[in-house]
């Protein structure tokens, strides 16, 4: 086996999962999920069926992924975040297969105990903080905070606050790459 699992996670059939991906205590990897290469599974985390997980995802202790929920490579998911897959649940009604999609995007970071209502997507490298209740789409890059959460910034694929100057140009101080906002978007640029 070229991946690794704690002797209490259970591992349901049909799920491929990745070279070197680590899948630590008390966890459950549900029916035909794909987990990638070289991911970590914390502690208490569920992943249900069909959900997919990209290269490098990194999931902190008792983080339950629902079915409609994809999270590109290196995504990260704080301790305790909350994905939702329905939004007007009642338990008499019988809403199995009407859930909503949540696309968390690539190098996007969620921070404890953060709750992502369902339906609304993470855009690559966004960074939601700690304790926000997310109820929009996300911009790439952006940072949100707060319930509801609100965008009070941007961050690097390194995760510093990216401060633009009178040109729209900003240096993340850590990797020293160059980020463009235009038209409330924001690119990095290759130089
Ligand atoms: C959002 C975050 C990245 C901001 O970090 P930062 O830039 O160092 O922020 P600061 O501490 O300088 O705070 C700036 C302001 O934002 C507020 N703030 C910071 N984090 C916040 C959060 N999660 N929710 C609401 N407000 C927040 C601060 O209270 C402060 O407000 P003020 O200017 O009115 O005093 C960080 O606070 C955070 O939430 N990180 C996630 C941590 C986490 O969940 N890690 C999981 C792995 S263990």
């Amino acid at each position: 086996m070229e991946y690794f699992v704690h002797d209490t996670a259970v591992i349901d059939a049909g799920c491929q999962i990745g070279k070197g991906t680590k899948i630590w205590h008390f966890s459950h990897i549900m029916t035909d999920s794909i987990i990638g290469e070289n991911c970590n599974i914390g502690q208490n985390v569920v992943v249900s069926p069909g959900v997919v997980l990209g290269n490098n995802v990194k999931v902190q202790n008792n983080v339950s992924i629902y079915t409609g929920v994809t999270c590109h490579d290196d995504v990260f998911l704080g301790p305790s975040c909350v994905f939702t897959n329905i939004t007007n649940p009642r338990s008499a009604i019988n809403r199995r297969g009407q859930y909503a999609k949540t696309e968390v995007g690539k190098g996007a970071s969620i921070g404890a105990n953060a709750t992502i209502v369902c339906g609304h997507d993470i855009g690559n490298f966004a960074f939601v903080g700690a304790g926000a209740v997310v109820t929009k789409h996300v911009p790439a890059y952006a940072l949100v905070v707060g319930n509801p959460a609100r965008q009070v910034g941007w961050m690097s694929e390194y995760g510093h606050k990216l401060l633009f100057d009178k040109n729209s140009e900003s240096i993340c101080p850590e990797s020293g790459e160059k980020y463009i906002l235009t038209n409330n978007t924001v690119i990095k640029v290759n130089v």
